[in-house]
């Protein structure tokens, strides 16, 4: 069964949630220049992708590539590269502070702790965010309140200091950059309504029940039953399970 048949149901109120958020893009293309989008190519970020493509809106696009992505999300970061009218800049990280961490840490460091993992976190994420981000007034994500408790309370335009991501509000290169969480009030079955009916092109991995796709070695498939974000650093505390990307402190 594919994500499609197994999870595109619209909620009633659909059509007035598609018009909030194309509005909301329109804005931040209109009054937020220069915005950019980030995009983890999961469904959430491609639904995105095609609503600024199709609103014809001047949104750029940039993709985390952490060197430790799965192979159908490469392949489908060079059909979003072919096919997309937006620009998509890709990040990767500073390949000798990879080296460095692998070197000194192991390359299975991640699973040992979680100062580790968050260490791993900040060399192939964070510090490639922070250059993604410098120079922006403004960013779009895929968040959705949905996704889990501590995102809960995920609003359209976050303008709090969190929006900012830790690294660039340390380093501040960015004051007052805004947030665009434009799928926050979206539920899982109107993000695959909208794929279906656009026939947007998706991860295969959602068919293989990836509800939530990073990095390779800390994705995993969930099973029925299971929350939305269980197949991410699964072996680490509910709370902790955020990569610094959408920290918010408590
Ligand atoms: S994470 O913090 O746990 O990794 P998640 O995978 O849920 O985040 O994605 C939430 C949003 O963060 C995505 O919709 C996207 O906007 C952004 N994001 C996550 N990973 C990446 C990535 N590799 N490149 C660009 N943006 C990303
Ligand atoms: Fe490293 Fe895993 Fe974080 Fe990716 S998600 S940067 S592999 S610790």
């Amino acid at each position: 069964m594919s994500a499609i048949e197994l999870n595109a149901r619209a909620s009633i109120n659909f059509a007035e949630k598609l018009a909030e958020t194309q509005a909301l893009l329109q804005r931040a293309a209109k009054e937020f220049t220069p915005v950019t989008q980030a995009s983890s190519l999961g469904a959430e970020d491609v639904v995105i992708t095609h609503l600024i493509n199709s609103l014809q809106l001047r949104i750029p696009v940039f993709v985390l590539e952490t060197g430790a992505l799965h192979h159908e999300t490469l392949a489908l970061l060079e059909r979003t590269q072919a096919h997309s009218q937006s620009d998509i800049h890709v990040y990767r990280p500073e390949h000798t502070s990879v080296l460095h961490f692998i070197r000194n840490e192991g390359q299975d460091a991640i699973f040992k702790s979680m100062a580790q993992r968050k260490a791993c976190c900040h060399i192939r994420k964070m510090e490639p965010l922070s250059r993604a981000l410098r120079g922006q007034r403004a960013w779009i994500t895929g968040l959705r309140k949905e996704q889990s408790q501590a995102r809960a309370d995920v609003p359209l335009i976050d303008t709090s200091e969190e929006s900012k991501g830790i690294e660039v509000h340390n380093s501040s290169p960015s004051r007052g950059l805004i947030k665009f969480n434009p799928l926050a009030n979206w539920t899982w079955g109107d993000v695959w309504h909208y794929i279906a009916i656009n026939q947007v092109d998706y991860n295969p991995l959602h068919d293989a029940f990836f509800p939530s796709i990073g990095c390779a070695p800390c994705t995993r498939a969930i099973s029925l039953g299971e929350d939305f974000r269980a197949g991410r650093w699964w072996w680490e505390e509910e709370t902790a399970k955020e990569c610094g990307l959408h920290v918010k402190e408590s």
